[in-house]
């Protein structure tokens, strides 16, 4: 068979497993894994020795030109996917918010109109439920019949729209259990949050972008973990909290799943590699708002060892890129502060740096935290997530070897600061392949606009 693609000598990692070897592909699969394939066999060969051959990255959270806070995040589905590609993530996971008066498929009809011109890498969709009436099991059959079988709910942002009532969460999780799917959970605590900020925002001045940490002490996460750790253990549902922040809520996940409770958690670079004292600087501080906001080194610690553990079972990036013009919008109140992060772009490299080169984790674990398990749980596997045969050629040749610095000036995301700015990693994906094609050469993008394609999802029974 003349293949489309051979690439020759790597050293192929999925989650189970590690040899040095070739991989065939064609017709957007791949067809042959082994050992001294034949150059002359294949239209073209890349040359992989000392590389490391990883099935491309998943990034299950991510919002690309999403309005919030007053403006849109900076990243639309064009930047924000070639960064990924840039990043060595071949699939990525957006929201469609409910259209509250036409139902959760309209919602999603509407973010792919400006998704599908756009996207360089696959992509599919989360729900947002934000409203529950008696038609909302329907719409969420809809949306599973659609290839959307996870659904987010909010237990914050009333402002914007977006809040869910435990009531609206209640009924989800126990659905969840008849139908299979999963709920998606952002767990916060409004009401006491709210009361903390009216607290600080008498001293604004003072507390600065800091108020934005202090408003939102870890038992804010806590205690909304704790709550959809109830909800879902009384229902039987099937939940997943995402960016989880705080080492109480990986406590609290650990504990329930070790009483059977069905809840699965993720967390993001930010949450493993960032402390809040960054807050505390008056010029550069409120860049780093999201929410929940950046915790302490115990926290940090804490996530890590969830990863090796096993209580975490994904890393996701939460991208939601905001520029320092657009941070600015905050005029010192830290309420204001358009929250969230550039990420998908050094989601890889930092894990490497981080996880793997200071021995946290292993090459095969990075790969199940940002591949492997985000397929498994999402739905995609095992078309992605892993490198066997049949499954799409969506691979990423990693350079382990490579140094390099962060600088946003040379990254692809379309955001003119960076909250690694200057940091050193070691290791950055050289090639992406997105269904045998490659859309990333010697770390150069080369795929095109639209190229990318929504990923029909199915439930994950
Ligand atoms: O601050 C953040 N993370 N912005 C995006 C919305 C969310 O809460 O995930
Ligand atoms: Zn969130
Ligand atoms: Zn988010």
């Amino acid at each position: 068979m003349k293949y489309d693609l051979l690439i020759k000598g790597g050293k192929i990692f999925t989650a189970e497993e590690s040899f040095k070897g070739d991989i065939a592909v064609k017709n957007e699969k791949i067809v042959a894994i082994g050992k001294n394939f034949s150059p002359g066999d294949s239209k073209r060969v890349i040359n992989a020795q000392g590389k490391y051959v990883i099935p491309g990255g998943i990034d299950v959270h991510v919002h690309f030109e999403l309005p919030f806070c007053g403006t849109v995040s900076a990243d639309d589905f064009y930047t924000g996917t070639k960064a990924a590609a840039c990043g060595g993530v071949t699939t990525v996971i957006d929201f469609a918010t409910q259209d509250t008066k036409r139902g959760l498929l309209a919602g999603i009809e509407a973010r792919r109109k400006l998704a599908d011109p756009k996207v360089c890498v696959d992509y599919s969709l989360h729900a947002v439920i934000i409203r529950w009436t008696e038609h909302t099991p329907v719409e969420i059959c809809e949306a599973i019949h659609y290839g959307v079988p996870t659904f987010k709910m909010f237990m914050i942002y009333e402002e914007e729209g977006w809040q869910s009532d435990d009531a609206a969460l209640f009924s989800a999780l126990e659905l969840s259990d008849s139908f299979n799917f999963r709920v998606m959970v952002h767990a916060e605590s409004e009401r006491v949050m709210k009361l903390l900020i009216n607290h600080y925002l008498k001293q604004k001045k003072k507390v600065g972008a800091y108020g934005h940490v202090l408003s939102r002490p870890n038992f804010i996460e806590a205690e909304a973990v704790q709550r959809a750790i109830t909800w879902t253990a009384v229902t039987g549902g099937r939940l997943y909290i995402v960016h989880m922040s705080t080492a109480e809520g990986a406590d609290l996940v650990k504990a329930a799943q070790a009483e059977g409770v069905n809840v699965l958690a993720e967390t993001c670079p930010q949450y493993l590699l960032l402390q809040d004292d960054v807050f505390k600087d008056r010029k550069t501080g409120h860049l780093y708002a999201t929410c929940p906001q950046i915790k302490k080194k115990e926290d940090n610690m804490r996530l890590w060892l969830g990863l090796m553990d096993g209580e975490i079972s994904v890393v996701s990036t939460d991208t939601c890129t905001f520029t320092k013009k657009q941070k600015a919008l905050w005029k010192g109140d830290f309420t204001k502060i358009p929250y969230g992060l550039p990420g998908v772009e050094t989601l890889i490299p930092l894990l490497y740096t981080y996880g793997v080169c200071k021995n946290r984790i292993s090459m095969s674990r990075l790969v199940e935290l940002v591949s492997t398990n985000p397929a498994k749980i999402m739905g995609l596997y095992p078309e992605k997530g892993t490198l066997m045969i049949g499954t799409d050629a969506d691979i990423t040749i990693f350079d382990p070897k490579k140094e390099t610095t962060i600088d946003y000036k040379r990254l692809a995301t379309n955001c003119d600061w960076s909250p690694y700015q200057g940091w050193k990693v070691k290791g950055f994906p050289e090639y992406t392949i997105l269904r045998g094609n490659v859309i990333v050469e010697n770390g150069e993008f080369c795929g095109s606009k639209g190229f990318g394609k929504f990923i029909q999802r199915k439930l994950n029974l």
